[in-house]
């Protein structure tokens, strides 16, 4: 660490586990429930487990996106924060709101509209909290150096934010609601935490295989391009059938295909800077994420989007368990391992630490990615089957979730297996082996460094 207000990071790290914890939890009562459908139905019902599931897997990933950008912010413009006051401001703001959403949710006072379920007041905080993280980094970068790394990074979450504001317009009418619903949702995943992501991929890639700046620099830019130029018009892929005009059918369709491109980019990107790189880096743990994550996202993301994207398949495949499958994968692929992959490489800096616990934290890599792998596999075989009886032959909706319980045990089995990965993830970021902790000096350099 070299910079003092780095530590900011730390704490939203720390929090942002502690609600990835709760997230899986979630989850993996939510799957239970698939399998006996009465669990908790008089005190929590599923509708609310499922709105804590999704709720607080959006928080904590942007928790892990802002104490990314506290962390590598001020190494790349090599100065320090402009206000650790005001970040931990933003933060308590958060928390703050994360605990009203839940509470609100337990006593089932919700907004609906699936992941914007929360209260208006939570909206606004969050909206407040926003605006003070936009200023604090804008203000750090302006006065120090800018790189590439930054300026993408400043442009992700400045669009993110401002998308924002569309999660406060929910008008009468279900079309316009749904249209507005999916420039919050698409163009988060679809094309601004995608530039999120391109930035802080390539800092990790960067600091862990040492490749030239000019190198990751170019990929950068061609990766930022292709995002906005297929994930913006993209979003016509959810607007086939809320009753938006016909068109959308094609641009959706051809827009989306070229969403592959930049998944793909990432991906090649990540493996050629591994190859090309000359430094080797300690933390190999980071650098299994890293490349893990742009190679499940790529899948999850790329594959399993193109998989029903096209008008011609979606009319049948929409909203199926095609859809769950997909969601999960690209979610877990593109975002959680990302911020995974920047919590293995920072948290041994923010606590003066060797790169610990390697072992355990690439064994939580394979049990989660192999959890989360054939938790996609089984629903996508559930969805097929769902797919070709209800779209297709025309059988009722509840007989047909009836034959597909064999499937909805073994997502749950895959859950578990995600569950346990999480929890020895936590473990191995907090627990410290007494060999592994720095006695400051030059015969110990920091790592990464
Ligand atoms: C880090 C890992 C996970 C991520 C990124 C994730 C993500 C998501 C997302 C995005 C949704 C909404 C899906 C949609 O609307 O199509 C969802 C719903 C759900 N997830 Fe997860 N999840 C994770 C872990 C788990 C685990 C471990 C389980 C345990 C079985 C689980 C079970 C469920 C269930 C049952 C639903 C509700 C599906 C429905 O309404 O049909 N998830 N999850
Ligand atoms: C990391 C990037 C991505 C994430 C996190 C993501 C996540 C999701 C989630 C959670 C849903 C379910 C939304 C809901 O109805 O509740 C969804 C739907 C969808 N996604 Fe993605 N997605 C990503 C990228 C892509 C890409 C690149 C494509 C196309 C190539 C794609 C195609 C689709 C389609 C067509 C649907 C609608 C499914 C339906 O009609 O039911 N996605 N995505
Ligand atoms: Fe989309």
């Amino acid at each position: 660490m070299k910079y003092q207000s780095q530590k900011v990071a730390y704490w939203y790290i720390l929090a942002a586990m502690a609600l990835f914890g709760v997230q899986v939890l979630g989850g993996l009562v939510a799957g239970w429930i698939y399998v006996s459908p009465n669990f908790l139905s008089e005190l929590i019902p599923f509708n609310v487990i499922r709105m804590i599931h999704t709720n607080a897997l959006i928080v904590w990933l942007l928790l892990g996106f802002f104490g990314a950008a506290y962390f590598l912010i001020p190494e790349e413009s090599e100065r320090e924060l402009w206000s650790p006051k005001l970040a931990y401001l933003q933060l308590i703001i958060l928390l703050v709101g994360t605990l009203g959403a839940v509470g609100s949710y337990l006593v089932g006072i919700h907004g609906g509209r699936e992941f914007l379920e929360q209260p208006l007041w939570v909206k606004f905080g969050i909206l407040v909290a926003a605006l003070i993280f936009l200023l604090n980094i804008s203000m750090t970068v302006l006065a120090g150096k800018k790189t590439a790394i930054t300026n993408v990074l400043l442009l992700g979450l400045w669009l993110l934010s401002l998308l924002w504001v569309f999660a406060f317009i929910n008008p009468d009418n279900l079309s316009l609601d749904k249209m507005y619903w999916w420039f919050v949702v698409h163009l988060w995943v679809e094309a601004t935490w995608e530039l999120v992501m391109a930035a802080i991929l390539a800092f990790l890639l960067l600091k862990l295989t040492g490749v030239d700046r000019e190198v990751v620099e170019k990929w950068l830019y061609v990766i930022v391009a292709t995002a906005l130029f297929s994930g913006i018009l993209g979003t016509g892929h959810h607007f086939y059938w809320i009753g938006l005009p016909e068109y959308w059918q094609w641009v959706g369709s051809i827009f989306s295909t070229f969403e592959v491109i930049p998944f793909f980019l990432m991906m090649s990107f990540a493996f050629v800077m591994v190859w090309k790189g000359r430094k080797n880096h300690p933390n190999k743990a980071a650098l299994l994420w890293s490349l893990g994550s742009s190679t499940v996202a790529f899948f999850g993301a790329g594959v399993w989007g193109f998989l029903h994207t096209l008008h011609g398949v979606n009319f049948y495949s929409h909203g199926t368990q095609i859809t769950a499958a997909h969601g999960h994968l690209a979610f877990y692929g593109a975002y959680v391992a990302l911020n995974l992959a920047l919590f293995s490489y920072a948290m041994p800096m923010l606590r003066e630490r060797a790169p610990y616990n390697q072992v355990l934290n690439m064994v939580s890599f394979w049990l989660m990615t192999g959890g989360m792998a054939f938790m996609t596999f089984v629903l996508t075989f559930a969805g097929t089957i769902q797919t070709h009886m209800q779209r297709v032959v025309g059988d009722y909706y509840m007989d047909v979730q009836d034959s597909l319980s064999v499937f909805y045990l073994m997502r749950f089995g895959a859950g578990a297996a995600v569950v346990i990965g999480a929890l020895l993830f936590i473990y191995s970021m907090l627990v410290v082996r007494k060999d592994e902790v720095i006695a400051p000096g030059p015969a110990n350099p920091v790592p990464g460094e």
